[in-house]
């Protein structure tokens, strides 16, 4: 019968012991044929192998150097063998990507990858490294890190005015667990609809339906949500920084909202991005028992980290790690302790103010090379800007994007009301690469000038 085998390198292996070579041939190419040796990845050594299936170390070595004849491995002279990579015929064709390539980005909610501050993280990485306890390779708290939590209690009240005691945060993998892990906390408190503001993401939207709660909008002007309108028990609202229209609300709506007696989910997922004056503070030091101050690492480092912080009211805090115990799926321990170095240390800072000279540059670049007949929307935060367009040219968007080769969103999917409002570009020039930011821009103005 075939037995799964393990080798010192992890090489899983369908093999029957006593097949021979015949049969550690076949299984070591049923294993590059599915995929779980992959194209490229170092084979275990024939010392390794032998030793684990106890088999003789010549019948390895036989059956790799036949393998090589076939073209499922590469040998090479003092190198280790590799399963082979394009041009090897045995192997199965590369799964297509689903979405097209695009050369140029603008879209939205994306940082530029390439200022990831790998060094600042690798030096911190190794701080943690060489002082941390041995629990740290434990289980970790359900809430977080007490290291982190502790750190962003003292940061976010610097930087953003929250008042967040300690024992008020906890950890989350990105707004988008978070958001899930509320919707079933306040369902367990009874409540169990909550309003999104329209425009706003679809992608949230459908994690707080999944967790139970009756979505509903409420209409966004110039000065952000309408409150006059909201007729909801809890609402999700970005006030320093409207997604998608770049709106900020104004001191009255902060006011009214913070005592409209609703439970607000406080998305702050842009705060530290603000160019043209003082930063607004965040509106849950107004209502620290009903505002949920959210925040993210998605923008100011990577989308990848899913790192994420939730300053509750009180009253929330048992309900939600109740829901995040069930919910499950909480940030891995050590990129939070590192990300707590990160800001301990005064390099985040730094690396955000980096941040914010290179987001504004793009922004002013790209409002100055604007044709005059558009006008940008927004205020100079953030990551991105709107343009309007009429619907019938807003249609037209998706064509040329691929014809120029950008990747983008449109504004329209955005709207939560059924009556068709106008369309716009949801335009994110923060994705591109620093270097890529000026073929991208140039490319961007092209399509923009056949548009419109
Ligand atoms: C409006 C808004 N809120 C929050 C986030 C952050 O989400 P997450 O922390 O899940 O990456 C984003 C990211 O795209 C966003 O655009």
């Amino acid at each position: 019968m075939a037995e799964s085998w393990s080798s010192s390198v992890d090489a899983h292996l369908d093999w029957t012991p006593g097949s021979g070579r015949a049969g550690l041939a076949a299984a070591v190419r049923a294993a590059i044929r599915d995929g779980r040796w992959q194209p490229g990845a170092v084979v275990p050594s024939t010392r390794a192998l032998a030793h684990d299936l106890d088999v003789a170390r010549g019948t390895v070595t036989r059956v790799y150097a036949d393998l090589a004849a076939e073209g499922y491995l590469r040998t090479a002279q003092g190198a280790p063998t590799r399963v082979a990579t394009a041009g090897a015929s045995p192997l199965p064709a590369p799964v297509p990507a689903t979405e097209p390539a695009y050369r140029w980005t603008f879209r939205p909610g994306r940082p530029d990858p390439s200022l990831f501050p790998r060094d600042l993280w690798l030096a911190a990485t190794r701080r943690v490294l060489s002082h941390a306890p041995n629990q740290v390779f434990d289980y970790g708290e359900v809430r977080g890190s007490n290291v982190l939590r502790a750190t962003l209690s003292a940061y976010l009240g610097r930087a953003r005015g929250v008042l967040a005691d300690p024992a008020r945060i906890i950890v989350c993998s990105g707004f988008n667990h978070a958001i899930g892990v509320l919707g079933r906390a306040l369902r367990e408190v009874g409540i169990t609809e909550t309003a999104f503001e329209d425009p706003s993401i679809g992608r949230f939207r459908t994690v707080a339906s999944a967790a139970g709660q009756r979505v509903v909008g409420v209409p966004v002007d110039a000065s952000g949500l309408v409150v006059s309108e909201l007729d909801s028990p809890a609402v999700v609202v970005t006030p320093a920084h409207q997604f998608p229209l770049g709106v900020t609300m104004a001191p009255a709506r902060r006011t009214a909202l913070a005592g409209s007696g609703a439970v607000v989910i406080e998305d702050d997922y842009d705060g530290e991005f603000r160019y043209d004056r003082q930063q607004v503070g965040a509106l849950q030091a107004l209502a620290p028992e009903r505002v949920i101050y959210a925040g993210t690492a998605s923008k100011s480092l990577a989308p990848s980290l899913r790192l994420a912080w939730l300053v509750l009211p009180r009253s929330l805090v048992d309900p939600v790690l109740a829901a995040l115990t069930a919910v499950g799926a909480q940030p891995p321990l050590l990129p939070q302790l590192v990300l707590a170095d990160l800001i301990s240390s005064g390099a985040y800072d730094r690396h955000v103010r980096r941040c914010r000279l290179e987001y504004r540059d793009r922004r002013d670049r790209l409002v100055a090379a604007l044709p005059s007949h558009l006008t940008p929307e927004g205020i100079s935060a953030g990551l991105h800007l709107v343009l309007r367009l009429p619907s019938s040219v807003e249609a037209g968007l998706p064509a040329a994007a691929r014809r120029h080769s950008i990747a983008l969103e449109r504004l329209s999917p955005m709207w939560m009301r059924a009556v068709e409002e106008p369309g716009g570009i949801v335009v994110g020039y923060g994705a591109a690469a620093k270097n890529a930011f000026t073929g991208a821009l140039r490319a961007f103005l092209s399509m923009l000038g056949e548009l419109t």
